[in-house]
């Protein structure tokens, strides 16, 4: 299929880009760089011996938008574009809702118009707030979200899913993801966050590196079995390869499917810092400090859905993705700098 990936030079995107061109697909990745690198994509065509075709365009700048979709046929958008830093979305709202809500609305019209109407949308496990059922299926109930980031990824859905009512020609695919970690077993691409990482395992690895002292382990007095907060990582390849799987719900005409991209499985902070140290060889040094605002005890899925329907599943565990994401960051201590 001809495919537009929307933010395809992000860390999800760019790992995305490998997998559909192994799949044998035609990507064109369009992107701002306010949060990434070109150089990221060069590193894609280093793996894949496959160029990349990239244009640094805005999803807000309709002009643009509007020719290149005339002028590729797409068959299908998977939607990566958007602003992601919780904390900073609690300080920027007005930003948040303007990127990611208006950005999406000025690329699905772009795309109707220009006669492609399947797309893949980048949602995150956050749209179930504190989820009423764990592990969590699809079937849970949407929640309160407790920052502006975690709305617009709510808002969009909803969006989303009342433009194919109006509309059922299009097909919608939303993935929810839970916690992506980890980097392609190459070493050539992975997490390149800016400033102080705010996700764990990016904070363990700059620790590992010797950026930072220590990781703040964000509270120990949760009800979980060591009482620090469970999660549902998942090796960022695997998400890769769930949007591949997706295309299929596209083509099979899906109207809206909703996925959980997860791998089924809860580990606690101590377990990842545990793990990490066991199969690098790396010492974390850590100390416990208060819980962080927002946070959840545990969030962990249900995953069955995904590999009923799409047939998708994760294949590496929580030791694979510690081995990759330091293998991505000692290569490359700062970046794709
Ligand atoms: P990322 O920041 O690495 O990638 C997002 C990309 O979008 C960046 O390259 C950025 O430059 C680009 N972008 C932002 N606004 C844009 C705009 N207006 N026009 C064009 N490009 C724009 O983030 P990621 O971790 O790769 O996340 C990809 C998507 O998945 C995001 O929508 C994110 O919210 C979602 N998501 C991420 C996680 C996670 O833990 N990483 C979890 C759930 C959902
Ligand atoms: C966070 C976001 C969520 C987003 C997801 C992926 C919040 C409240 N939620 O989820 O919206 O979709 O990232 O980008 O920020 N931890 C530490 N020390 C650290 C960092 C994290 O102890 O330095 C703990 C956290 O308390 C949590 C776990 O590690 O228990 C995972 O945290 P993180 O990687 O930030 O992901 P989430 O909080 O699940």
């Amino acid at each position: 299929m001809k495919i537009l990936a929307t933010g395809g030079a992000g860390y999800i995107g760019s790992h995305t880009v490998v997998e559909l061109q192994q799949a044998g697909h035609d990507v064109v990745v369009i992107d701002n760089l306010s949060n990434s690198n070109e150089k990221s994509l060069k590193r894609v065509a280093e793996i894949t011996e496959k160029e990349v075709p990239f244009y640094k365009i805005d999803i807000r700048d309709k002009d643009k938008l509007l020719q290149l979709c005339s002028e590729h046929h797409f068959d299908c958008c998977i939607h990566f574009a958007g602003l992601k830093a919780v904390g900073e979305s609690v300080a920027k709202p007005v930003e948040y809702y303007e990127n990611n809500i208006s950005g999406t609305l000025i690329l699905v019209d772009v795309l109707r118009q220009c006669g492609c109407k399947n797309i893949i949308f980048s949602s995150s496990a956050t749209v179930y707030g504190d989820p009423v059922e764990i592990p969590i299926t699809e079937k849970c109930p949407k929640g309160q979200c407790t920052n502006p980031y975690g709305w617009t990824k709510s808002m969009i859905e909803q969006m989303l899913i009342d433009m194919q009512k109006a509309d059922p020609e299009w097909n919608v695919v939303l993935l929810r993801y839970f916690n992506p970690i980890g980097a392609h077993k190459s070493g050539k691409i992975g997490e390149n966050p800016n400033g102080i990482p705010n996700n764990l395992m990016p904070y363990i690895t700059q620790v590992a590196v010797g950026k930072r002292p220590e990781l703040n382990v964000f509270g120990n007095d949760y009800d979980t079995p060591d009482g620090t907060g469970v999660r549902d990582y998942i090796h960022v390849v695997d998400l890769a390869q769930g949007h591949v799987k997706a295309l299929k719900a596209v083509q099979n005409k899906c109207g809206v499917a909703i996925y959980n991209l997860a791998t089924g499985h809860g580990y606690s902070v101590l377990d990842v810092v545990q793990a990490f140290e066991k199969v690098n060889g790396v010492k974390i040094p850590y100390s416990i400090k208060p819980r962080r605002a927002g946070d959840i005890a545990k969030c962990y899925a249900d995953a069955t859905k995904a590999k009923m329907e799409i047939d998708w599943e994760a294949q590496y565990d929580l030791e694979d993705m510690c081995r990759d994401a330091w293998n991505w960051q000692k290569n490359n201590p700062n970046g794709y700098e």
